[in-house]
């Protein structure tokens, strides 16, 4: 199988974790680095959640690396209430081993799409400050990279951060907007992708899936406990033939931080995975329809700014720079998501990274970090 080169760009975050599991669990991804940056919490937190997510899920040897912790020019607002103080719900992971890369994320973006032109896709699940500041220092880039597929915007839908505005666009608005400009201009042979809270909302994790999962896992029901509480699945990462359990408690305990929230402020007992969707997009298109759409950010409103303003009906006239997603196949990617990461963390040894003992396999980074 030939796979794709990607590179996600994360503010872990819970469905940031979510989306890192996901990638992890493909077959058909090759990652290439995590890049963090500041938005659901710090950007050192962000880095520290990472590499712990990507440890326990066996790899350890994906380099992780630091962009810039604050938005291009507003001050950095982060959402503890979300994800929970330190982003991750009510998880607890050992801290990381591996060290944090020592190429700034916005280098490290530049570098490998100059080392395969063409080839890498950027996901990015987070405020695109990073990226702005890589197209900055390289406009080249947009021509560099073969795809740029984000979690960004509102496009026909409510906000979930301001009434107009979706969390990454508005923590940083003047980097979506410089993101926008480079990378949707009318030469370039293709558009960047935004999957906005119109779709990303139809995303919804429901206790039942999780339950799901953990079937999928192998995980018997007096074990697991069936709902929300978690008693009976291993806490030690040391024990054998625990990995695909420790995974799975790990979803759980920030799972509930997360649906919790949700049955506070969207009215339902669940959770909406915004970024392992458009995670999947990325790696499917069939997953979702498209509209090419010129998009611009709102940047001087008095109530409005952050907003993504789509000209539904060309009243612009503009060339469009964006596609967006329209419609979303929310039920097949569920039973995706379900599918394969339950999959994955059944099958300990086959790709992961973990030994057949279902330990972390221990790998050694293929980079200078
Ligand atoms: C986006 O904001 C963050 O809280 C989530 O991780 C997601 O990327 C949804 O608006
Ligand atoms: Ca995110």
């Amino acid at each position: 199988m030939s796979r794709v080169p990607v590179i996600l760009d994360v503010d872990t975050g819970i469905d940031d974790a979510l989306a890192l599991l996901y990638a992890c669990a493909s077959p058909e991804v090759e990652l290439l680095a995590v890049t963090c940056v500041s938005g659901n919490i710090e950007a050192r937190q962000v880095a520290e959640n990472t590499r712990a997510v990507l440890e326990l899920a066996g790899r350890g040897d994906v380099e992780v690396a630091l962009g810039r912790d604050v938005p291009l020019v507003r001050p950095l607002v982060v959402a503890p209430e979300t994800h929970g103080p330190r982003g991750l719900g009510y998880a607890e992971l050992p801290a990381a081993l591996m060290p944090v890369s020592q190429r700034h994320a916005a280098d490290l973006i530049i570098e490998e799409a100059s080392r395969r032109p063409g080839e890498v896709t950027l996901v990015t699940l987070g405020p695109l400050t990073n990226v702005a500041v890589a197209v900055l220092r390289e406009p080249l880039l947009p021509r560099l990279l073969k795809r740029l597929v984000m979690m960004a915007g509102s496009y026909r839908s409510p906000g979930n951060t301001a009434p107009t505005t979706e969390w990454n666009v508005h923590v940083d608005p003047e980097a979506a907007s410089v993101v926008l400009s480079a990378f949707g201009a009318p030469e370039l042979a293709t558009r960047p992708v935004a999957l906005g809270l119109d779709v990303t909302e139809r995303a919804k994790l429901t206790q039942e899936h999780l339950d799901l999962l953990a079937d999928r896992v192998g995980l018997h029901r007096d074990g697991w406990h069936g709902s929300r509480t978690i008693e009976g699945l291993p806490r030690d990462p040391s024990e054998p033939s625990s990995q695909g359990a420790l995974i799975v408690r790990f979803l759980a305990d920030a799972l509930r931080f997360y649906m919790e929230f949700h049955s506070r402020y969207d009215g339902f007992y669940g959770a909406f995975i915004h970024d392992p969707l458009a995670l999947a997009v990325a790696l499917d298109p069939t997953l979702a329809r498209l509209e090419a759409l010129r998009v611009e950010i709102e940047l001087g409103g008095t109530l409005t700014t952050g907003e993504t303003v789509a000209d539904w009906r060309r009243t612009w006239g503009k060339t469009p720079n964006l596609d967006v997603a329209v419609e979303v196949d929310a039920d097949r990617f569920i039973q995706r998501y379900i599918e394969l990461v339950g999959d994955w963390l059944a099958k300990p040894g086959s790709d992961g990274g973990f030994d057949e003992d279902g330990r972390m396999a221990a790998r050694t980074p293929d980079v200078a970090i």
